[in-house]
């Protein structure tokens, strides 16, 4: 994991911070037309590989961009080793390179071209037509590549690791600041394909960008949660890198809601907040600050109707976590202290999730809209200015817990579990589930109790028992927490992947 130095901050507090355009904020995508919708393809056909790399990516030991620190983690006895390459553009065969472990150190070792033909520098000058067949070579014959360095055992690809021609591109999805996604299909072992969304970074993938999105999958390969978007996979062989999700249909929550504007009921409503809540406590409890919680980075599955919080592409596995002013924040959702000390903590999610709530309630209005200027936004909000939300129909306890978000000073904030504690029984689809899980212990002899959670038979009893259950609950997970995957474990959830 990247590390923030919070020392720094002093040094980066004189460097105005970079405002986050609201276009490319609010970029809602265009629901697909023909023209943007992709012609079926599997991407793998459709990019050309240079003949040096045939084979490569179907070989085992092939992590393709996998950055370099991974490989060598993952090389831990002598003799381990994989292949990995700089870039997926391959312009030239010297992108490639092996890590192999000898004597307690991974060392890189690089590949030289003779003529058309490839070798490992100072050895027996063996020459072949691919890497692929290099590689195997030297492996299978149990050779050394030089001096006493051999090519013991490959580490294969961990199965979230994919290939480019078991993905199937179809038509966009959607499109954020970084990322186009697109709705694909993924031949895995099953017999039928998987519904997944793609993401497709945007621009050049440089060494910066590759360690950007490689810290974003690492902190995606940790969830396992209902109201989290899972990862599939990523595909890294090839250009282009992609990330592969569980398909939500129904995709983001800001455009949901502005196209069900007036569907949406206020039951409907607490329980996409309760969701949210949910989400942002289980990535809390895994020591994850989100750093972008927006309805433009949640995803609402219609079938389940349920809201997922995705995009972890700003997240930090930190307790504090240094602001680069440089990159772009988003200002109308971001909690004063930032703007003061560059520090993101938990309580700066808790912040925005809060503008959370006031968007689902809004049907995601811009925020402080009737302030243009983001830096006039900044200097309001820091000054004490706070959104107004009092919306019908929410229950007292669930509109003073919002407010609560806002509190100058981040401690004073609801830490996220004891949010979902207050609103979860004024979900009524949890509130459902619990009477279900009353009845069922308490036989015929329990009294009925309303399913309107505002209704005077909904005793603080059955409110406790549902807000126990949910801590229950949160305790477990929180012990699942510690066991925290690496890259080359895959969690042991992914074999519970469900698709929306
Ligand atoms: N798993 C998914 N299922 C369906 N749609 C998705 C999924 N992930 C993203 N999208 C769509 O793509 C948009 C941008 O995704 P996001 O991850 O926020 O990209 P960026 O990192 O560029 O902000 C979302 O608002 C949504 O419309
Ligand atoms: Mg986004």
């Amino acid at each position: 994991m990247r590390r923030s130095n919070p020392k720094t901050s002093a040094t980066r507090r004189s460097a105005p911070l970079k405002i986050l355009n609201d276009r490319e904020k609010f970029a809602i995508p265009p629901s697909s037309s023909p023209s943007d919708q992709l012609q079926s393809s599997n991407v793998a056909d459709s990019i050309e590989i240079p003949e040096y790399m045939t084979g490569l990516d179907e070989e085992d030991f092939f992590h393709g961009l996998l950055i370099k620190d991974d490989g060598m983690r993952m090389c831990k006895h002598e003799g381990d080793f994989v292949v990995l390459t700089t870039e997926i553009s391959p312009s030239s065969y010297k992108s490639v390179y092996v890590l192999v472990k000898h004597k307690d150190e991974v060392t890189e070792v690089n590949i030289k071209q003779d003529g058309t033909k490839f070798c490992f520098n100072d050895v027996d000058g063996t020459q072949f037509d691919t890497i692929a067949m290099l590689i195997k070579h030297y492996h299978k014959r149990n050779l050394p590549i030089f001096d006493d360095y051999y090519l013991k055992k490959p580490i294969p690809k961990a199965d979230w690791e994919l290939l480019h021609r078991k993905i199937e591109l179809k038509q966009k999805l959607g499109e954020g600041a970084q990322a186009q996604v697109q709705r694909g299909l993924f031949h895995g072992a099953s017999k039928t394909p998987i519904e997944v969304a793609v993401k497709i970074h945007k621009g050049d993938l440089t060494p910066d960008k590759l360690i950007e999105i490689m810290h974003e999958v690492r902190i995606m390969l940790q969830f396992d949660h209902e109201n989290v978007v899972k990862l599939v996979g990523i595909a890294s062989c090839r250009a282009p890198f992609l990330i592969v999700l569980e398909m939500v249909h129904g995709g983001g929550l800001n455009r949901y809601l502005k196209i069900k504007r007036n569907e949406v009921t206020a039951m409907q409503r607490i329980c996409m907040c309760t969701d949210a809540a949910n989400g942002l406590s289980y990535i809390h409890s895994l020591g994850i600050i989100h750093r972008d919680v927006a309805s433009r980075n949640c995803l609402y599955s219609q079938s389940k109707q349920r809201v997922l919080i995705s995009d972890f592409g700003l997240s930090q596995q930190e307790e504090v976590y240094a602001v680069d002013p440089s990159k772009p924040l988003p200002i109308r959702w971001l909690a004063p202290e930032v703007m003061t000390t560059y520090q993101c903590t938990k309580m700066t999610d808790v912040w925005s999730y809060g503008v959370l709530c006031w968007e689902i309630f809004t049907n995601c209005k811009d925020p402080y809209s009737h302030i243009p200027r983001q830096t006039d936004v900044m200097e309001k909000v820091v000054a004490g200015l706070r959104l107004e939300f009092a919306p019908e129909n929410v229950p007292q306890p669930m509109i003073e817990i919002v407010q609560r978000c806002w509190d100058a000073t981040p401690a004073n904030r609801p830490p996220m579990a004891e949010i979902v504690g207050v609103m979860l029984p004024f979900c009524e689809r949890e509130f459902k589930a619990g009477k279900k899980r009353q009845k069922s212990r308490e036989g015929n002899s329990r009294r009925p109790i309303a399913a309107d959670p505002t209704h005077e038979s909904n005793s603080p009893q059955l409110q406790r028992s549902i807000q126990e259950k949910v801590l229950k609950r949160r305790s477990k997970r929180d012990h699942k927490a510690t066991d925290t995957p690496t890259l080359t474990g895959r969690r042991k959830a992914k074999k519970n992947f469900t698709m929306q």
